[in-house]
Order: structure tokens, then sequence, then C-alpha cells
């Protein structure tokens, strides 16, 4: 099954999103393997957002998501990368559906709650980069049913 790294932003936890994200992914059906609060250095912001490095956003970006805790997490499931996309919405807020995590309680572009993996090999790249070793394998007697 496949995996994919999802981080509540600094906005999310400062304005106390955290339970209704993680609600939101458990009652979805997915399973949580990794999570941890933490305060993002420099190097793992710019390695974070390494894409977005000629981008003139990319300061702001980094000075964000350093600026307090993130809530990063890792959740497993069927299809879980491109669904849990679908379940942020779009990347502006203001274009994000609502329903989605990014249309019910975003405004911004620069503040906009959620990151997630766009792709397998973003996934891949982003678990390493945060989690090493760390998720945890277990089985839950529930997925029978999902
Ligand atoms: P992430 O899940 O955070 O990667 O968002 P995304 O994949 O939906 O968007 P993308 O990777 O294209 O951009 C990364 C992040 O950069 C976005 O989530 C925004 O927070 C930020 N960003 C994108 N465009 C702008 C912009 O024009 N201004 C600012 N301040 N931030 C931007
Ligand atoms: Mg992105």
């Amino acid at each position: 099954v496949e995996r994919t790294f999802i981080m509540i932003k600094p906005d999310g936890v400062q304005r106390n999103l955290v339970g209704d994200i993680v609600s939101r992914f458990e009652k979805k059906g997915f399973k949580l393997v990794g999570g941890i609060l933490m305060s993002v250095s420099q190097d793992l912001a710019e390695q974070h957002y390494a894409e977005h490095k000629e981008r003139p956003f990319f300061g702001e970006l980094v000075s964000f998501i350093t600026s307090s805790p993130v809530f990063a997490m890792v959740w497993e499931g069927e299809n879980v990368i491109a669904t849990a996309r679908n379940m942020m919405g779009k990347t502006n807020p203001a274009d994000a559906a609502p329903g989605t995590i990014r249309g019910d309680y975003g405004i911004s572009v620069g503040m906009n709650i959620i990151h997630g993996s766009d792709s397998p090999e973003s996934a891949q790249r982003e678990m390493a980069l945060w989690f090493k070793e760390d998720l945890t394998d277990y089985d839950k007697t529930v997925n029978k049913w999902i």
C-alpha cells in the first residue's frame, strides 16, 4: 500500500487545527504510521522546498515554515497520496472547494494550513527527509472493512 508525507504547517498548529485534520484522515480510513510535533530547521525547510528555490516567494516560504512548530505525519492507505491532495484542496485557499481543509480553513496562499506530497517520488523523498526510520508498522483490525 501507499504512504504519503503530510505536514500541518505553523498556522494550522497555532490555530488548533491538529485534532480536526488528524480526525479527517482517521475517519476517511487511512492509517497513521508516524507523527511528530517539531520545530523545523532552516536546513530542513530549504531541503523540503528545494524545488521552489528559484521562486520569488522561497524566502517567505522558508521563514514561515521555520517560524513556529509543525506537525509532521505519515499516513498509509490505498491511493493515499492523491486522495490526501484532494482532501487538502487547491494550493490557494481562495480556489479550494468548501469541504477541503484549505477550503474550510485557509485564506491566503502563504498560510495554507497543510502540506502533502504531490507524487510517489515526492512521498519517498519527503518521508526519508523527515522521518528517517521512525515509522511504526502495525495491523489495524478495522482495515478489512475499508
Ligand atoms: P505544498 O503541499 O505546501 O507543497 O503545497 P502545493 O503542493 O499545493 O503547492 P506548491 O508546491 O506549488 O507550493 C508550495 C507552497 O508554497 C504552497 O503551499 C504555498 O504555501 C507556497 N506558495 C505557493 N505560491 C506562493 C505565492 O505566490 N506566495 C507565497 N507567499 N507562497 C506561495
Ligand atoms: Mg508542493
